[in-house]
Formats: C-alpha cells, structure tokens, sequence
C-alpha cells in the first residue's frame, strides 16, 4: 500500500545525515554488533530497522524493550521453555534470541537493564547458544545484535550502573544520532513527509507550510526531536485552514532548550575582551543565520531569495510598528529602497512619497520627488 511505503520513508537530507546513513549502510550488512546512541525521538528504532532491512539477513527483526522486563520471568523471556519447565509453562516457547535467529535482535533502551539481566546477557553473547528451560540441548544463534540507548553508556559504567564487559561487546561498532536541531537540513524535508503520511491517512488533500511555518520549524529547538515534529505536523494539519500550515497552527511547547549548536558560546568576559565577545555572538549570528538557510536550500524551499527578503522586511516592518523611518533604519537601508520591498510585499499600497514621516519631513520628501 502506498501508505506503508512512505511511512518508511527515511529522510536524511543534511549533510550531517547523509553521511550518518553511508556509515549505517556500511555497518549493516557485517555482523558487528552495533550500539544506536542518540537523545529521545532521534530515529533509533528507525535505524535499528534499516539496519536489518538492508543487512542481507532473511530471518525476523525482534524488538525487545529492556525497560519493560519482568524480573521473574526474564530467563524464560530470554531463553524460551519446554512445556512444564515451572508452574503455568503449558506450552513450550522460544525465547527473544531464538525467535531472533537468523535475523536481527533490537534491545532497546539498553540503559535500563538491570545488573542481573547484564550477567544473562552477557553470557549468551559469550555463548552464542541458548538452552530452553526445562531442556538439555543447546540451541545455536544465528543473531545480529543492535541495542539503543538515550542515556550516556560511558557514565553508567564509570558509575558502577552498567558492566563494562558488555558494554564492550555491544559497542564494536556505534552508531550517534544527533539531536533534531543540530541536522536543521532535516527539519522541513520531515515536515514534508509528515504532512504526507498523516494527510494520507486523514484522507485530506496535502497542506503546504506558509513561509512564515517553515521559519518557525526551522527556529525550533526540537527537544523531542523528531518524534515532536511528528506530532506537531500531525496536529497541525487538523487545525490549519485553507490547506496552509501557520505558525500558529504549530503547537511548539515554547520550552526552548537553546542548547549550544555548533557555534561560539557567549562566555562571560573581562573588560578588554568585550570586543572579542561582541565579534564572537556576531559569528554566532551569521552561524545561526548560515544553518537556517541551509536548511531552506537543503528543504527545496521555493523562491528562497524573495522568501527570505519577505521575512526580514515583513518582520523588522512588524516590529518597528509599521513606521518606515525606524524600519530603514533598524535594516540599514535608506528609505526609497525600504518602500520599494514594501510594495513589493503588498505591506504598502501606493502612497504618496514621505508617508510614515512626520509632517515636515514629508514635505521635504515630496519635494525632493518633485525634483528627481
Ligand atoms: N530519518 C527519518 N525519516 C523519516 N522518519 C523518521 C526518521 N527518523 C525518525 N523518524 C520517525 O520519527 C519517529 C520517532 O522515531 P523512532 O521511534 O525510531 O525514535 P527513537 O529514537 O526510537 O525514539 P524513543 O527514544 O522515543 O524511543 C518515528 O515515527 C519514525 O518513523
Ligand atoms: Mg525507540
């Protein structure tokens, strides 16, 4: 069905992305047991099925989440049992690992399991075999492992929370996944695909992003990445009007984490330095500046030139309550040129020259027409 087909759509436009999926699709047809690292809603059961989907391996891909374990039943879950290996066991059962075998076993939020299932764990990496409760003979595996996780590995081991040993043998080869905002490339071609599949399954004509929308995703900090958009897409296609996505359609939580980019960080300096600094937050500026029309020409975003003199013009028009005099100023430019993008824009009609002046000055204005 087309749905499912684009619902597995994977987008990796930015650059950071692109070359995330190269080093995915490399590690994916080895066996080398592979560790996802990445925050809340980055893709890492995405990944984890991609990396199965294009492994070679025939056999299933079983997901496992190391969060949800109960404690009692864990080795039968684990290992399987013949039937009436413990009391309740009327059937027998193969485990996650034998149901995994020939294909790929995904234990997610691997940070959560406890130090007793880390010693089961291990043992059967070690082993590569299981025996069902209740049974003698071994079975062999055939088993890829990917685990994921949200938390920091390293620091649970150096906190005692997590052994070592396994750590090593989940981490041969580890794939990070970065944040939503730190990939903006990413954010409007998501949009997109999200209006799509969610469209489709409202059976809604597809709504496009007004300009303003775009600037407002791309300005997002996304600290639930991209499960968030997911979810804010999802709700905006059912409140938007007209078939065009606003800002406010977009239901962004206002939390905005402002976590460092891959920009300078304004630190506290002594007098002498303030120069430095002021030169520092104006680097960051144009950083800031450079990701985001990255992002627009990453997203195929239409017109970009004229939608980004539209958004500057429009917004410092906006902030400087309507009055050319402060507009100009504010943008750098002289007036005549500030009320050409006007019009341009539609802001302003045709008005005779000087308007938005006070009084005296748009007489001289007027004369100053009268003798161009
Ligand atoms: N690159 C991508 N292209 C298209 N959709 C994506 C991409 N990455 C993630 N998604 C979608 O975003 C949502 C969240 O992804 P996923 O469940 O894999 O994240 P996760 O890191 O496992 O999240 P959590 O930590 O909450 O379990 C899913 O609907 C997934 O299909
Ligand atoms: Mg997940």
């Amino acid at each position: 069905m087309a749905l499912s087909i684009r619902a597995k759509a994977l987008m990796f436009h930015d650059p950071r992305s692109a070359e995330l999926l190269e080093q995915v699709e490399r590690i994916a047809p080895t066996e080398a047991t592979t560790l996802i690292i990445g925050e809340t809603g980055t893709g890492k059961e995405l990944i984890a099925r991609h990396i199965h989907n294009v492994s070679g391996r025939r056999g299933p891909f079983v997901a496992v989440n190391c969060g949800a374990f109960s404690e009692t039943l864990i080795d039968a879950e684990l290992f399987g049992h013949e039937a009436g290996a413990f009391t309740g066991a009327t059937h027998a059962r193969s485990g996650w690992f034998e149901a995994a075998n020939g294909g790929t076993l995904f234990l997610d939020e691997i940070g959560d399991l406890s130090m007793a299932l880390q010693v089961k764990l291990l043992r059967v990496l070690q082993e590569r075999q299981v025996v069902r409760l209740g049974a003698r003979t071994p079975i062999p595996l055939n088993v890829r492992l990917v685990a994921a996780t949200n938390v920091d590995l390293h620091k649970a081991v150096a906190a005692d929370r997590f052994r070592s040993d396994l750590y090593y043998r989940l981490s041969v080869a580890t794939v990070h996944l970065a944040p939503l905002c730190q990939r903006p490339g990413d954010i409007i071609p998501l949009a997109r695909h999200f209006i799509g599949v969610y469209s489709e399954k409202m059976k809604a004509p597809e709504a496009s992003l007004s300009p303003a929308a775009r600037l407002a995703l791309l300005e997002y900090d996304w600290p639930g990445n991209i499960r968030e958009l997911e979810n804010v897409i999802h709700f905006s296609l059912i409140v938007c009007r007209d078939g065009v996505i606003q800002p406010d359609d977009l239901k962004l939580s206002g939390v905005s984490r402002r976590r460092p980019r891959e920009e300078p960080v304004a630190v506290p300096v002594p007098v002498a330095g303030a120069r430095a600094q002021e030169g520092a937050a104006h680097d960051g500026f144009r950083q800031r500046l450079a990701a985001l029309v990255n992002g627009m020409i990453e997203a195929d975003q239409p017109d970009l030139f004229d939608t980004v003199e539209e958004i500057i013009v429009r917004t410092a028009f906006e902030s400087c309550h309507r009055n050319q005099v402060q507009t100009a100023r504010v943008l750098g430019i002289s007036r005549n040129i500030l009320r050409t993008h006007l019009k341009r824009f539609g802001l302003i009609g045709y008005e005779p020259a000087g308007q938005g002046l006070p009084v005296e000055a748009q007489a001289a204005a007027r004369g100053a027409e009268l003798l161009q």
